[in-house]
């Protein structure tokens, strides 16, 4: 199988690059999810409107660019790929909707519009998050038809997403908060709540892309930096960031008594921080030989210039 069985312009800037594969993900939303997406209830409405809400599609071009990173022939055709990557979205579309609720982070506004539970109420909002982790599921097994590939798919998926990965870290987010912020309660944070995630993505596309080992051990290591990044990124914006520009407010993390890194290394130990992590991230893909390396390695290097 090729590995570009669409026109996606690895000589494109990061940003139209993701811009590109956004549009890419909400076409494959519209034709894929008719059921959810065209669904005439009021949970259908508020999935709807989270999954049409825009946002930046780090995640699936992280799984797509990192398929392509790797050097051998794909192992499966491009709309199982889309499918693939969709799921990360729709699983972190539901870590927003439920982030934001009232018990959470108690957060009005997401990506530049009403929250989701702001719009539909708390309890839809609820159930709406939970339908799209199900259907990231549920696109996963209607789209890897080889059973190993499904199996291990399923299983990084839950991984990053899981007890030890998103979910524990969003756990331990609010246990900690108001408790003497550290070092090692942000890192540790940080490594579940986003960066695992992110890890999935990039082995995600490892298997997509027939990784050997090593490549598919770079790619999950990338992919954890990236979060890692990310993440500290995001603080750092929740500090200086403009809200209108962020699409969320803004100044909220100390307020609550967050682990933010920010609060606890200041701006610039947090934008060192994230430079070594680029550093490491630019050095690893140039391990790699597939055709979007060197696309892997501007998007890690556009995340340090991120404004939202
Ligand atoms: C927000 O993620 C939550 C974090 C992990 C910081 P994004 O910044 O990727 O959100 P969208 O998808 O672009 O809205
Ligand atoms: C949330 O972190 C990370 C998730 C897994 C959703 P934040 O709470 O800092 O994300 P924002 O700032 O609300 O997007
Ligand atoms: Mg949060
Ligand atoms: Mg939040
Ligand atoms: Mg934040």
């Amino acid at each position: 199988m090729g590995k570009r069985s669409w026109e996606l312009d690895l000589s494109k800037s990061p940003t139209e690059l993701l811009a590109h594969i956004g549009a890419r993900m909400d076409t494959f939303f519209e034709e894929e999810l008719a059921g959810l997406l065209g669904g005439e209830t009021y949970l259908a409405e508020a999935a709807r409107y989270m999954l049409r809400g825009g946002g930046k599609r780090v995640r699936p071009a992280l799984v797509i660019l990192s398929a392509w990173s790797c050097r051998g022939p794909m192992a499966i055709d491009f709309n199982a790929l889309l499918a693939l990557a969709a799921a990360t979205e729709l699983m972190h579309t539901y870590s927003l909707v439920h982030d934001d609720l009232p018990c959470m982070d108690d957060d009005d506004t997401r990506r530049g519009r009403p929250s989701c539970h702001v719009m539909f109420g708390v309890e839809s909002a609820v159930w709406a998050g939970d339908s799209l982790q199900m259907e990231a599921i549920r696109l996963l097994h209607a789209s890897l038809h080889k059973p190993a590939l499904l199996r291990d798919a399923v299983g990084v998926l839950a991984k990053g997403c899981g007890f030890q990965g998103m979910v524990g870290g969003q756990w331990l987010d609010l246990l900690w908060e108001g408790t003497e912020p550290t070092w090692e309660k942000v890192k540790r944070i940080h490594a579940q709540k986003t960066a695992a995630l992110m890890s999935s993505c990039g082995e995600l596309g490892a298997l997509a892309g027939n990784a050997d080992q090593e490549e598919r051990y770079i790619l999950r290591r990338f992919g954890c930096n990236v979060g890692l990044a990310f993440q500290a990124i995001d603080d750092l914006l929740d500090v200086v960031g403009d809200e209108s520009t962020v699409g969320k407010r803004t100044g909220k993390d100390l307020a609550a008594g967050k682990m933010s890194m920010a609060g606890v290394a200041g701006i610039t130990e947090t934008r060192r921080y994230a430079e070594d992590l680029v550093g490491k991230m630019v050095a690893d893909v140039e391990r790699l030989e597939g055709e979007a390396a060197p696309s892997l390695a501007e998007l890690a290097r556009h995340l340090l210039r991120r404004t939202n």
